[in-house]
């Protein structure tokens, strides 16, 4: 069934080579949460916290991706997509984390790999989409250095079964957010609220990339490898543009973007003082030759955008965190999570990347970008929100920005993290109590476009 007819967005002209995809995470969409001798992650954990998850709602059935694959597959091969990115479920494939391997876990990653390659979708899996093995948080998480090489361990184990068919990986989403939300304010699994304590995660996770990058190279040797950080350009309200404030803009900026970015394409952190981090060894948790390990060449920078953050001076001048987040005074249109649509924060944010970074920014790819709308398959907003996004890419290229791909978060609706399913982010509506897949209107809009892109 077709929602409505096309919209008629006009959109501007991207090579003939961009690959246009769609994205998803595992524990977002596979549900069988203990099939198959699939091993706790910390989410089957922290969903049952009370209070932690909207509603109570768990990824325990989610959208039944792991036994409806097929269905989920034949949707792409309908959108015409030149790649998807999904993650592994690291628990799936060794389920304490490290040592013996699930082989029915493995073989759901193969068997979707090979769905993909009859459809003509190039599979792009993520290592890591905040799942990790319950049995590694037992040891401390990524506050453990050895999750890094644990990290490495599964990426091997992944690589040698999938590398003959899967080229472009992704080792990390986002270690910003999960470092954040994770381990410093306690609103994602692990649920723990370490404040600054917590910024050893960001190392470890960034040399647990270093290691498996290193991994992918050994096993996959025409191996594309990318990393996918969230970034967000920072703003400040025009009565927010004092000295204190454009300050406290550059302390956010070095903590949600340049401390995740620099190591990896200049191989030093940034200046991180405001937060009383004045050791350029972080008292020990920075060894020699990390950086170096980290900083291995990347075939391509994944980028996650959804929004621009406005930031003042704290009003508490002995807070903790050197910044205040502000709410912009501009009227933009809002996402159903209340976010503000702001397309030209994109351009921004890839025109500054290739300002700071120049000739060491490699080839850019969007890795995320979509927004959650009401319920509903007339879902214009989202096509305007997708449109302007595409229109921002375009120019930032226009400027020299070298983006080779875009895809959008998501292909169907699934569990939004701590929000449950209440937040919709797909181009197919999914009907949570009889697993009903049905594409809304901008379903059909990408589909022409990708097809009037490719005429
Ligand atoms: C994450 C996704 C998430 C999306 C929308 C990104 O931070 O990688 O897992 O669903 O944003 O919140």
């Amino acid at each position: 069934m077709s929602a409505s007819p096309p919209h008629p967005t006009p959109s501007p002209r991207f090579p003939a080579s961009f690959v246009w995809g769609v994205a998803t995470a595992s524990y977002q969409i596979e549900g069988a949460a203990a099939e198959d001798g699939k091993g706790p992650s910390i989410w089957d954990t922290f969903v049952r916290r009370p209070g932690a998850v909207r509603d109570g709602h768990t990824g325990d059935v989610g959208c039944d991706h792991y036994h409806l694959l097929d269905q989920d597959v034949e949707l792409m091969r309908r959108l015409g997509l030149d790649a998807y990115r999904f993650s592994l479920s690291w628990p799936r494939v060794l389920p304490t984390g490290s040592g013996t391997v699930e082989p029915r876990g493995l073989d759901f990653y193969d068997r979707l790999v090979d769905r993909l390659l009859e459809a003509g979708v190039t599979p792009t899996p993520t290592l890591f989409h905040w799942d990790l093995p319950q049995a590694l948080e037992d040891e401390g998480g990524w506050l453990n250095r050895e999750t890094a090489d644990r990290f490495a361990e599964f990426t091997s184990v992944a690589a040698e079964r999938l590398g003959d068919r899967v080229k472009r990986w992704i080792t990390l989403n986002e270690p910003f957010i999960h470092m954040a939300f994770g381990y410093a304010f306690g609103t994602h699994a692990p649920g723990r609220a370490l404040m600054l304590d917590a910024l050893p995660v960001a190392h470890h996770q960034l040399l647990g990339h270093g290691l498996a990058t290193a991994a992918l190279r050994a096993a996959v040797p025409d191996a594309q490898v990318l990393i996918s950080n969230n970034c967000t350009p920072v703003r400040h309200r025009s009565d927010a543009r004092s000295d204190a404030d454009l300050a406290a803009g550059s302390a956010y900026d070095a903590l949600h973007n340049r401390m995740f970015n620099d190591p990896l394409l200049l191989g030093s952190y940034p200046d991180l003082s405001a937060y009383g981090m004045e050791d350029p060894a972080w008292g020990g948790v920075v060894r020699d030759g990390d950086l170096a390990t980290i900083a291995a060449p990347l075939d391509g920078l994944g980028i996650n955008y959804y929004n621009p953050t406005w930031v003042t001076a704290p009003a508490d001048s002995a807070a903790l965190l050197p910044f205040d987040l502000a709410e912009p005074e501009e009227a933009y249109r809002r996402t159903a999570f209340d976010w503000p649509v702001v397309p030209d924060g994109l351009t921004e944010l890839l025109t500054g990347l290739k300002a700071r970074y120049g000739d060491a920014l490699p080839p850019v790819w969007i890795t995320e970008n979509g927004c959650s709308q009401p319920a509903g398959l007339d879902d214009r907003a989202r096509i305007d929100f997708l449109a302007g996004h595409l229109g921002a890419v375009a120019d930032a290229m226009a400027q020299g920005v070298d983006v080779r791909g875009y895809f959008t978060w998501s292909l169907m609706d699934n569990f939004e993290w701590a929000e449950g399913y209440h937040q919709r982010f797909g181009l197919v509506e999914v009907d949570f109590d009889t697993q009903t897949r049905t594409p809304r209107a901008s379903f059909d809009w990408y589909r022409d476009l990708i097809a009037s892109q490719r005429a």
